[in-house]
């Protein structure tokens, strides 16, 4: 057990200043790695994966970052555990952290990893909630400063579903002082809560091109989350105008960049041309997820000088 444990269950749980370095080490970490580098700070320490839902670049990115730094990773699906039976979240928070070194958890709601963190004895990182996907956000901006240098005081437009992107987005606009401009249906905005956070740096429009205009970086994802797959037709209904389309970047500023979480569905929520196009930085983006994951695993259990 660590003296100290800190989580990034949401990037509030970083200051502005531990998140700008987060973003610079994954730089380094990748550049390591390039050269072939043996950096094992994670030597015989173990990372346990729950995983509530479906994942393919959360659970490789861990996985593949704890044996590059020397450690290992266990994937524990809640089919297959007695969490997916019904043990108290708080119970296994117990037990998993008496054995394991950090844990990572991608569930359903925010309060299923607050209330594990709660009863942890070690680091627990969100892999993704209902809510938030700070994990995501950190590679997005490390993509970011690898193209375009710092991002503060720059426009990012979100279009699309106001949903846990959208919202880490929100945490990250104070956290990096950036401008940030939703632009979403009525009835899909983020959390109030959230937005009222966010305060001046965020503006919600109805209307895409709008929210679009001088953008830097125009980001989206599916208009169906996976908490909501039986919407997707509804959904898809309502959400056709906010489409990222060659028409929409074109509303952006010229050397706009474009990114995407991934899984992406071409045809809906951007144009094939657009995510396959040369504003695209979308696998630099997934990519990214593995340098800056082994920024936060050696942020969390490598004690600083
Ligand atoms: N972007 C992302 O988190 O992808 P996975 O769902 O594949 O982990
Ligand atoms: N908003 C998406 C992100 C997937 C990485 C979801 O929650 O399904």
């Amino acid at each position: 057990m660590q003296a100290t444990c800190r989580h990034l269950l949401s990037l509030n749980d970083l200051t502005a200043e531990e998140a700008r370095a987060l973003l610079a080490r994954g730089t380094e970490l990748k550049a390591m790695h390039r050269r072939g580098e043996d950096y094992r700070p994670l030597r015989y320490r173990t990372l346990a994966m729950i995983f509530e839902k479906s994942s393919t670049r959360t659970r490789v990115s861990f996985e593949a970052g704890m044996v590059q730094l020397g450690g290992h990773a266990l994937f524990l699906s809640a089919r297959d555990t007695q969490l997916g039976r019904g043990e108290p979240v708080e119970d296994a928070a117990r037990v998993l952290s008496r054995m394991v070194d950090a844990v990572m958890i991608r569930t359903f709601e925010q309060t299923t990893v607050e209330r594990f963190a709660a009863y942890s004895q070690v680091p627990v990182i969100n892999g993704l909630t209902n809510r938030l996907h700070p994990c995501q956000v950190l590679a997005d901006l490390q993509t970011y400063f690898e193209h375009r240098g710092d991002i503060r005081g720059r426009r990012v437009a979100w279009i699309g579903d106001g949903n846990n992107m959208c919202q880490t987005y929100l945490e990250a606009a104070r956290l990096f002082d950036f401008e940030l401009r939703v632009g979403c249906p009525a009835g899909f905005e983020p959390d109030a809560d959230l937005l009222a956070a966010a305060g001046e740096r965020c503006t919600v429009l109805h209307d895409p091109l709008a929210a679009a205009a001088g953008a830097d970086l125009i980001a989206t994802d599916v208009w169906a989350s996976m908490h909501q797959e039986g919407e997707h037709a509804a959904r898809a209904a309502l959400f056709a105008p906010y489409q990222v389309s060659e028409a929409l970047m074109a509303c952006a500023a010229p050397d706009a960049l474009f990114m995407h979480c991934l899984p992406a569905h071409r045809g809906e929520e951007v144009a094939a041309a657009v995510i396959d196009g040369p504003q695209s930085v979308v696998w630099d983006e997934a990519e990214n997820r593995l340098h800056v994951q082994k920024a936060l695993l050696e942020f969390l259990l490598v004690p600083g000088p």
